[in-house]
């Protein structure tokens, strides 16, 4: 399907927080990266909004850059695997290829009213039994009905035959392509809220139920295979688009967690810890989400899942809206500074709490504030919340699976964390394996590209090219830790039903 000179595979990653585009080799070595943080919208308390445009003009302008910087033609990529945030999603017009209302981001909170009508109404059993999913303001569905009340109250203007609604993977591809694909694959689609888990389609009884039209959605298509071609008129290049995933399954996919009971736990705006259950699909009975690994054409991967909303996105509020740090790196000497937490406990809930309370209405908050609590001691309360949650999601895997997680695979930006990681391992009370490449969404998405189109043909001895940049052993912490762990817990618990 590509010409021979093609050596590298182009990963995108499209995440909460910023686009990267990352270049591989024939050796599945990472040779070049750009990325560009991305600016976030609090229109109100509990809405966060992106620029659909500048989600776009990003990852054009990474494509470039990653090229520029290695002097490589884009007749160069043999492949490109697209992998984004989750859940956050537009409408825009088809004929214009305007977005008609900023993107409504997955942390958003705006719909929790609705999915309380919906739940009072007694359809979230339902609704889970459908999906895999809980009700929740999480997902896609309660933000498209919101998108579509919003253009029928506001915009006059806009032919209702000329919506088209999507994710992001779904716009960026309709972008690279030319506005030629109006697609998604099954991995995003499975965080929708309006794909059938079993049938692996739109639920019609779903789209009815959101007031969603049939015909603005995008076509599902499996996550491995030709989604299109980027257009030579936009890029410059034609290139395939051979993959297509949600970040927390291509995280999955590069760790080489492809069978029942490998776990990878991933630390970027939020925290998802994702256990590949096979072909199975595999119900949780505490609170975790039943989710579309990936589709290949030939079978379906399940996995089970805990989200977690808030962990970079905490450390990014420590520094642009408490102004604590300058920066996320200096996190780990200001934690070590003191020797625990001072009795102070973070409950990250800015955007309510995900797995395993699913509490829309939570709120964050700091307790046990006493006049010798300091910067430092707040500082390593956030981090230290970030272990306690990702506790409470191991536990409730635990508790759903005859063998117990024995070891975690972990990525994402705050792993470069030494003492999140330490203490992670202390709280936990088992190894943590981290990679060389932290950037396991744009490896998996690149990986999952790469094999699609034959430009590399083994997964196993593609996942073996990966290095681990070290294992951390649960240490001396793991002492204090169950203690401290149940006092968050009494801090989770009093943050909670704080919001009407
Ligand atoms: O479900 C949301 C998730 O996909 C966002 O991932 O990496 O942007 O935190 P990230």
């Amino acid at each position: 399907m590509k010409q021979s000179n093609s050596n590298i595979v182009l990963g995108l990653d499209l995440g909460t927080t910023g686009n990267r585009a990352i270049l591989f080799n024939q050796e599945g070595q990472l040779i070049s990266q750009s990325y560009q943080e991305l600016t976030q919208f609090y229109p109100q308390p509990g809405w966060v909004e992106h620029d659909p445009v500048a989600i776009w003009e990003d990852t054009y302008h990474c494509i470039q850059q990653v090229l520029q910087n290695r002097g490589i033609s884009g007749s160069e990529i043999a492949a490109i695997g697209l992998t984004v945030q989750r859940e956050t999603c537009l409408l825009w017009d088809k004929t214009t290829g305007d977005p008609l209302h900023p993107a409504i981001v997955w942390l958003d909170r705006r719909t929790a009213p609705l999915c309380r009508e919906l739940a009072e109404k007694g359809h979230a059993a339902e609704i889970q039994n459908r999906t895999g999913l809980v009700l929740d303001a999480y997902f896609s569905a309660t933000k498209l009905a919101w998108l579509l009340q919003w253009v029928k109250d506001n915009r006059a203007d806009i032919n209702p035959q000329n919506i088209l609604a999507g994710t992001i993977d779904t716009w960026i591809l309709w972008k690279l392509t030319g506005s030629k694909v109006h697609a998604t694959d099954r991995s995003n689609a499975s965080r929708t809220l309006l794909m059938n888990l079993e049938t692996l389609n739109w639920d019609p009884t779903l789209l009815t139920l959101f007031g969603i039209p049939p015909e603005i959605m995008p076509e599902i298509r499996d996550s491995f295979g030709y989604f299109g071609e980027t257009d030579p008129d936009i890029l410059g290049f034609s290139v395939p688009i051979m993959a297509i995933l949600g970040d927390q399954q291509a995280a999955l996919f590069a760790h080489g967690c492809d069978r029942p009971g490998l776990v990878k736990c991933t630390y970027g705006t939020g925290c998802f810890l994702i256990a590949q259950t096979g072909q199975e699909l595999v119900r949780s009975h505490h609170q975790l989400l039943s989710t579309v690994a990936w589709t290949d054409g030939n079978q379906v991967n399940y996995a089970l899942e805990g989200a977690m909303f808030t962990t970079g996105r905490a450390v990014q509020w420590l520094r642009d809206g408490l102004n604590l740090i300058n920066s996320a790196g200096e996190t780990e000497a200001i934690a070590r500074s003191v020797p625990d937490s001072n009795g102070a406990y973070f409950v990250p809930a800015l955007s309510g709490l995900g797995a395993p309370h699913w509490d829309m209405s939570a709120r964050g908050a700091f307790f046990g504030l006493t006049a010798g609590v300091t910067r430092a001691h707040l500082v390593r309360a956030v981090l230290e919340a970030v272990a306690y949650q990702v506790k409470e999601v191991v536990d409730a895997i635990n508790q759903d699976s005859d063998t117990p997680v024995q070891r975690l695979k972990v990525d994402g930006g705050a792993c470069e964390n030494d003492f999140l990681m330490q203490f992670q391992a202390d709280v936990l009370n088992i190894p943590l394996e981290r990679p060389t490449i932290l950037d396991a969404t744009a490896q998996g998405a690149a990986f999952a590209a790469g094999l699609a189109v034959g430009f590399w043909t083994d997964y196993r001895t593609l996942v073996q090219t990966r290095t681990l940049d070290r294992c951390f052993e649960p240490g001396a912490g793991k002492v204090t830790a169950t203690p401290h762990f149940a006092q968050w817990q009494k801090a989770v618990s009093r943050a909670k039903n704080w919001v009407d």
